[in-house]
């Protein structure tokens, strides 16, 4: 039998788009209010296709020649490009994926060249407090952006005068940097590109922990001009576990594996010592991978690179704004924040209710109104005790109490969901 293909007939109207859902959707219980994306955010639709499609192949990673064992090196391989290009890496910049933030800054503090000074400010979350060395500089909590860049510019000049121990000479000693992109307690953000700048106009390097900033605004390493960048997968719509590090090849080149293990090796001797570390991402990705976090990171950076972040953004700051105002106008909530209350923010917000004790706040509002927030001081415990102690005396009340409730938003929340929490939070306890 032979068909006869007939073209189709111009016409002048487009054919329907086929109907292609939405891939930073995210997935979600009905009746259940998320609150607390900065703790965790959903899953994106994107990050669970790309799971699903990839499954029934699911194999090895770097050490099959089978069809599968291939498909996924190949899968993850690509993941680690569509990260790099997401970030805004440069060449010879590592993209190396990590389980989370956290991993991902211990990983360089173990990398840091000898002599090394961190220079932190006392706001950062515990992450990025406490994998530092001993000797690093924390520099106090500022009170504006602009004062951050005049205290770190200050930090760094005195560094490089007197060397980073008291006595000694002027420092060529290398200096990192390491700065929050947004407050996970506040969401106020820290002006990062002039902080790389005060880091460059002192020899420095600078890390930018991006695990709040990255899920609300773009992150470019180039064009931040920052030599580091940490963020976490399942803060970011993909909860499958994995972080990435992406910065500058050298420092991680020389350092020592951060794991030791199969993968992270170019040759093994019969000596315990003959051994040579393999460089790139896979010197400090000893062990099996976690393939399917790479792939579903990747996927939310895609399609995040594909979305109109300037739409995301202004839902988001509207929502942030209906929610601040909500939360103004109950006479019993005091915001928590760092700068002045119309600094630049992504939608976190953390608050008190006077009178109130947060954990059983936060327990009521979980088991009579479904929606979750979160409670405590948030891993950042010198900044939360000190926004506690300036909100009790700018409210000048008190009975606050001493942790805070934080609400945070991100790509599925609604108008409503805001309002269902300000209407809990304005009936009495
Ligand atoms: C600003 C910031 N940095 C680092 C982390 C640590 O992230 P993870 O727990 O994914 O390692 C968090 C987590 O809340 C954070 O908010």
């Amino acid at each position: 039998m032979t068909v006869t293909l007939v073209p189709a007939p111009l016409t002048l109207s487009a054919p329907p788009a086929p109907h292609r859902p939405d891939p930073l959707a995210v997935l979600g219980v009905p009746g259940e209010i998320n609150l607390d994306h900065a703790a965790s955010a959903p899953c994106a639709r994107a990050a669970a296709d790309a799971v699903a499609e990839l499954l029934p192949w699911y194999a090895s990673v770097h050490r099959g020649a089978g069809a599968l064992s291939r498909r996924c090196t190949l899968a993850y391989e690509r993941a680690r490009q569509t990260v790099a290009d997401f970030l805004g890496a440069r060449p010879g910049d590592h993209v190396i994926f990590t389980r989370n933030t956290t991993d991902a800054v211990n990983l360089l503090a173990r990398a840091l060249p000898a002599g090394t000074t961190v220079v932190t400010f006392a706001g950062e979350h515990h992450a990025n407090l406490l994998p530092w060395p001993r000797g690093s500089v924390r520099l106090p909590v500022p009170a504006s952006p602009a004062e951050a860049v005049r205290a770190l510019d200050a930090a760094l000049r005195e560094l490089r005068r007197v060397g980073p121990r008291s006595g000694g000479g002027a420092s060529e000693l290398p200096v990192l940097v390491a700065v929050t992109g947004a407050s996970n307690m506040t969401g106020e953000r820290w002006p990062v590109a002039e902080l790389a700048r005060a880091a460059r106009r002192h020899d420095a390097r600078i890390l930018v922990d991006a695990a709040q900033l990255a899920p609300h605004a773009p992150v470019d390493l180039a064009a931040l001009d920052v030599d580091y960048l940490a963020l976490s997968g399942h803060k970011l719509y993909a909860p499958f576990g994995v972080g990435v590090l992406v910065g500058r090849g050298d420092w991680l080149d020389a350092a020592p594996p951060y794991l030791a293990g199969g993968g992270a090796t170019s040759h093994v001797g019969a000596a315990t010592h003959d051994v040579r570390w393999a460089t790139g991402p896979a010197r400090h990705e000893a062990g099996t991978p976690n393939l399917l976090g790479a792939v579903a990171l990747a996927a939310v950076c895609a399609a995040l690179g594909e979305a109109d972040r300037d739409a995301l953004h202004a839902r988001e700051q509207a929502l942030l704004t209906r929610l601040r105002n909500g939360l103004a106008a109950l006479p019993h909530v005091v915001e928590l924040r760092i700068f002045g209350p119309d600094a630049p923010r992504v939608g976190i917000v953390s608050f008190v209710v006077a009178g109130r004790d947060s954990a059983e706040v936060a327990a009521q509002l979980a088991s009579t109104h479904r929606i979750g927030v979160r409670d405590g001081l948030f891993c950042a415990h010198p900044l939360a005790r000190r926004l506690l102690v300036e909100a009790a005396a700018r409210s000048g009340r008190r009975d606050l109490p001493p942790t805070a409730l934080r609400a945070s938003l991100g790509l599925g929340t609604t108008a409503a969901e805001v309002d269902a929490l300000v209407s809990a939070l304005a009936q009495p306890g």
